[in-house]
């Protein structure tokens, strides 16, 4: 068949790729001047043709916060993962920095009666986060924070945007997410991270954040965010989920797309996102895959708290075998693709890659 020049460029990329492939498959001899096995056979020569490495540079550890001092909650559907008070926060941003990861996620548990239908604390400088990012800024100035964009921990819907006439508004949510953004920017975030999934919104903020003068505030775009069951125990954590009414369909991407995927990574490119994220993780390592393939820009993927707690009770229950499979888990991220990924396990598999180091 002809190749037509509209053809996609993830599409001419595969099939470089694929012919290159064959290439090689053609050019190889055979068995027995072929054994693949020869280079599994001892642990020095497995480690010397490994194709992907997995570091503490890889990781950004998610963190939970709420009020109060020397508080710590547990979180019945994410065991081992705890809501902090922000001194506790310092304490666990401290240990990152010493393990060596590069960055910190902070998601906020806002109390329930600041929760209404605008979001209106979301845009609060004191509120919790912005104190957080303070906090943690002033004691540990040289790990990188990053702040969710999006309302719904703010909303008493637990939307991520604003509701008019029973449909999640498009602009009216955007001006109401620059505003968030930019007290997060002033409270000293290094990396905003939107997850709203609004249209428009990397190109909205970049732009406020140049006229107020956050040149160097980054922007990580969850570009490719999809309406997913695997979030639920995130929504426990920073209490939307029984607040939740409806689902996020109208905003969230349908699982069946990854053409959709591509053009939402393009578009968030061309606003001006430094980053981008692929969420969930592990059912969309095929995207994750052609997004790096097609950009090459950093991409990050989100190992869930679904994921997360999939692994969790599974390896409660004997069925997995929990430290290799989180291993495991993590280096096919990076197989696929990813430069960094968010995983609650960031501490335990720091701890882990530091004392095999
Ligand atoms: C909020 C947000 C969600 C997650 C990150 N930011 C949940 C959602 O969109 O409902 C999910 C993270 C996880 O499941 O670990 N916009």
């Amino acid at each position: 068949m002809p190749q037509s020049d509209d053809t996609p460029l993830s599409l001419r990329t595969e099939r470089i790729k694929r012919a290159g492939e064959k290439q090689r498959a053609t050019t190889q001899p055979g068995f027995p001047a072929t054994r693949l096995r020869r280079t599994r056979m001892q642990d020095w020569s497995r480690r010397l043709v490994r194709e992907t490495h997995l570091g503490v540079d890889n990781l950004v550890w998610p963190l939970f916060v709420i009020e109060g001092d020397g508080a710590r909650q547990t979180i019945e559907s994410m065991p081992g993962v705890e809501r902090l008070s922000i001194d506790l926060a310092i304490e666990a941003a401290k240990e990152a920095f010493e393990l060596g990861l590069p960055a910190i996620a902070l998601f906020p548990y806002t109390e329930i009666g600041l929760r209404d239908e605008v979001a209106s604390e979301a845009c609060n400088p004191a509120n919790l986060i912005c104190r957080a990012v303070r906090a943690i800024k002033a004691e540990v100035p040289d790990i990188g924070i990053i702040c969710d964009v999006a309302l719904d921990p703010y909303t008493s819907h637990g939307h991520d945007g604003i509701i008019v006439e029973g449909e999640i508004d498009n602009d009216r949510s955007l001006e109401v997410l620059v505003r968030q953004a930019l007290v997060q920017a002033e409270a000293g975030c290094d990396i905003l991270a939107p997850s709203d999934m609004m249209d428009g919104r990397i190109g909205a903020m970049r732009a406020a954040l140049e006229e107020a003068g956050y040149t160097n505030t980054k922007l990580l775009s969850y570009a490719v965010k999809y309406a997913s069951g695997f979030y639920a125990p995130f929504r426990d954590a920073v209490g939307s989920g029984a607040m939740l009414k409806g689902d996020k369909q109208s905003y969230q991407m349908d699982p069946a797309n990854s053409e959709e995927a591509i053009r939402e990574v393009a578009l968030d490119i061309a606003e001006g996102a430094d980053m981008v994220m692929i969420k969930p993780g592990l059912p969309y390592l095929d995207v994750l895959y052609r997004v790096k393939q097609t950009f090459g820009v950093p991409t990050f993927a989100y190992q869930t708290s679904g994921e997360y707690a999939m692994l969790s009770t599974g390896a409660a229950n004997g069925c997995i075998a929990r430290d290799a499979a989180i291993m495991e888990t993590l280096m096919c991220y990076r197989r696929a693709g990813a430069d960094a990924i968010f995983t609650y396990f960031a501490r335990e598999v720091a701890e882990r890659l530091k004392a095999e180091a």
